[in-house]
């Protein structure tokens, strides 16, 4: 049985095991919500991008065990974290508006709200603060005690990725074609490394030339952006709104204008292009789907027993001796 498959077992037995709500600290923290919003909304005026780069996190953090908050831990000399996994590495960033509102929320009601419900409530508060639909989010979750850079690298999917392998992938996570669809709608803010894309551009499938999919001009201002040669780490947009969250990402797939390859194949393969095209008509489709896909994935947990973290990158358990080296 592979990794992925066992990983589905363990959800699809012990989903039901700690219930989730809205209004989940409406007796032992009413203002959580309100201060998650209040950081998120800080962190944008200091870096619009920053709040993308939170949002990515409950996908990184929803697939990987749970939404256990694993990611946010830092490596130790006996565990091999996630923040250095294969598709984390030097990509994943702004860790530290986590740790603004952590602090924030341990100053008004210590050791209540969960770093894996910060990640959920961020997430949601980075859509709405850029244009996007705003909704209510289950809370209760627990923070996990560890995290696995091994089960990350087995399971988040690569920018190569194809669109008939991602419906595989989201299928075992119980998330329907839609879903995904709608969830990679997300990408309508934040950026991406020339990294991510060098094989579209000079070596789609190891043929040494593009993606035929790529529009010609939106193909020549990629190459200039990210030259063979050059500096892999320079970002582009996602989309040509990437400060707005809306459907314009969509209509820019329509166009061969999708950034990532696992962006442009939702256009290029049958069983998603009519999605890609009814989002990019219908915004309003597009957020109604994309909210159901986000309390969907926001809904994975692993089942195991957790903790609420004093600081979201350590376990609490940890000996301070040992927290001390760092
Ligand atoms: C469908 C499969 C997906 C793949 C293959 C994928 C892959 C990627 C890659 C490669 C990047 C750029 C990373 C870099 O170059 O450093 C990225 C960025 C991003 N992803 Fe995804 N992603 C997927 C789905 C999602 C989902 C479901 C979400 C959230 C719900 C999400 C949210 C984001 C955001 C917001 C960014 C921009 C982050 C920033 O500006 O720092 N992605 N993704």
């Amino acid at each position: 049985m592979s990794p992925l498959s066992l990983l589905f077992l363990l959800l699809a037995t012990t989903t039901a095991s700690a219930p989730l709500r809205p209004g989940f600290y409406s007796e032992t923290c009413p203002e959580a919500e309100s201060i998650v919003r209040q950081v998120m909304k800080k962190a944008m005026a200091r870096e619009p991008r920053s709040i993308a780069s939170v949002m990515r996190f409950q996908f990184h953090d929803c697939f990987v065990n749970g939404c256990d908050a694993s990611l946010l831990l830092d490596d130790t000399p006996t565990m091999l974290g996630e923040k250095l996994a294969l598709s984390n590495i030097n990509s994943l960033r702004s860790f530290e508006v986590i740790d603004e509102v952590k602090e924030a929320l341990e100053k008004v009601c210590p050791g209540t709200v969960s770093c894996a419900d910060i990640i959920i409530m961020a997430a949601r508060d980075a859509v709405a603060l850029s244009g996007g639909p705003n909704w209510e989010v289950r809370l209760g979750r627990k923070d996990s005690f560890t995290a696995s850079q091994e089960d990350s690298n087995n399971i988040m999917p690569s920018p190569r990725a194809n669109a008939s392998y991602l419906i595989d992938l989201f299928s075992q996570f119980n998330l329907s074609v839609k879903d995904l669809v709608a969830l990679s709608g997300s990408h309508s803010i934040g950026q991406g490394r020339c990294f991510s894309i060098m094989f579209r551009l000079y070596n789609q499938s190891g043929s040494g030339k593009p993606d035929p999919a790529l529009e010609p001009k939106y193909r020549e201002r990629l190459d200039m952006l990210c030259p063979l040669g050059g500096d892999e780490n320079v970002t582009g947009d996602l989309d040509a709104t990437p400060q707005t969250f809306d459907n314009q990402y969509f209509k820019d797939l329509v166009a061969g204008r999708g950034f990532l390859n696992s962006d442009e194949t939702l256009f290029t393969f049958s069983q998603t292009r009519d999605y890609v095209r009814l989002f990019s008509k219908n915004q309003g489709k597009f957020f109604k789907a994309f909210v159901e896909g986000m309390l969907k994935m926001g809904d994975l947990q692993s089942g195991r027993p957790g903790e609420v973290r004093i600081n979201c990158r350590v376990p609490n358990s940890r000996p301070v001796d040992v927290l001390l080296e760092y």
